[in-house]
């Protein structure tokens, strides 16, 4: 005890030990300033955070600079297009339709695991249509018309049991309706038109009992309309012109 009030009067120590106390203090201010602004770890899903900076990844043109708003100092949830669930901070809705935007979706879309609503029509996205989206087993409407996205359309995206809208209009998606889309018996807008889709309209279709709309027109379509889209009694707008349709 006696030993230690006397060194502490040696200046040299004392100003040592005065260094250490800043650091141990300054430590401690760091510490206590992530819990008072835990908006980048604590709330929300750390997985949303890092999908949507994978997205931000892969945006190679922004001329209008939406995408800056993505950044460290504000939280996810305030972003630009970002719409969360006000208790758990997930994100429900993913909206940057008609942002002059380029790029492509990652597969770590998947990771979003609570979206409702993909809009992002009316940009210039390309690559294929990630089958990841078929983790969204909550989502209730795609919509990526007006865009260049290739490839096929993603079987996985059979999962996605609680779709309404599907609505791919004007991309350049090839091969055919795949036959796993017969488990959306909850859509009620189909929008495949001014694609490249080949292949026979699926008879299932007429499963969708609450199908407003289909769209088909302009594609590559063979073969015949199917009897059973007439068992739609909801269908108000059928678009088919364009196609290569036998005519009985
Ligand atoms: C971060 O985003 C906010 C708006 O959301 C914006 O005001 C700010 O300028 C951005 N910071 C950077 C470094 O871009
Ligand atoms: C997100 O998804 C990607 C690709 O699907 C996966 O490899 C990765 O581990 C996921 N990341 C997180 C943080 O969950
Ligand atoms: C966060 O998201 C990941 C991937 O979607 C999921 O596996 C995990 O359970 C989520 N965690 C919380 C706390 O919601
Ligand atoms: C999809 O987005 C386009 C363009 O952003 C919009 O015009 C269209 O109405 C949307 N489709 C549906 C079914 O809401
Ligand atoms: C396809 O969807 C299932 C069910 O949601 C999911 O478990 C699986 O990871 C998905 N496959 C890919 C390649 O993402
Ligand atoms: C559409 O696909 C067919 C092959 O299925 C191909 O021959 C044709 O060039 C494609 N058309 C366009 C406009 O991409
Ligand atoms: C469509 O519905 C009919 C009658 O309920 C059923 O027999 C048929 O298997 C269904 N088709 C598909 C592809 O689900
Ligand atoms: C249209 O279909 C017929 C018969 O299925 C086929 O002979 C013809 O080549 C097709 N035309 C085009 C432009 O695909």
């Amino acid at each position: 005890m006696m030993e230690h009030s006397r060194t502490i009067r040696n200046p040299v120590l004392l100003k040592f030990l005065h260094g250490f106390f800043l650091l141990v203090l300054c430590m401690m201010s760091t510490s206590s300033e992530s819990a008072a602004f835990p908006s980048h770890t604590l709330l929300g899903n750390e997985s949303d955070r890092l999908a949507l900076l994978d997205l931000k990844k892969r945006i190679t043109e922004d001329p209008l600079s939406v995408m800056s708003s993505w950044n460290h100092s504000v939280h996810f949830c305030s972003w630009v297009g970002i719409t969360c669930h006000s208790a758990t901070q997930r994100v429900l809705i993913l909206d940057l339709e008609d942002k002059q935007l380029a790029g492509s979706i990652p597969p770590s879309i998947g990771n979003l695991t609570r979206l409702i609503e993909i809009s992002l029509g009316i940009n210039e996205f390309h690559g294929e249509i990630p089958q990841e989206l078929g983790r969204l087993r909550t989502l209730e409407s795609l919509n990526l018309s007006f865009n260049s996205f290739g490839g096929k359309i993603p079987t996985n995206m059979s999962h996605c049991t609680q779709l309404r809208v599907f609505d791919l209009l004007s991309n350049k998606i090839i091969g055919s309706i795949p036959r796993q889309l017969s488990s959306w018996l909850s859509l009620t807008l189909l929008k495949l038109g001014e694609n490249n889709l080949s292949g026979t309209i699926p008879g299932w279709i007429g499963n969708f009992s609450s199908l407003r709309g289909l769209g088909l027109a302009h594609n590559n379509f063979q073969g015949s309309i199917p009897n059973e889209l007439g068992h739609i009694t909801t269908l108000q707008k059928f678009l088919v012109g364009g196609n290569n349709l036998s005519e009985d």
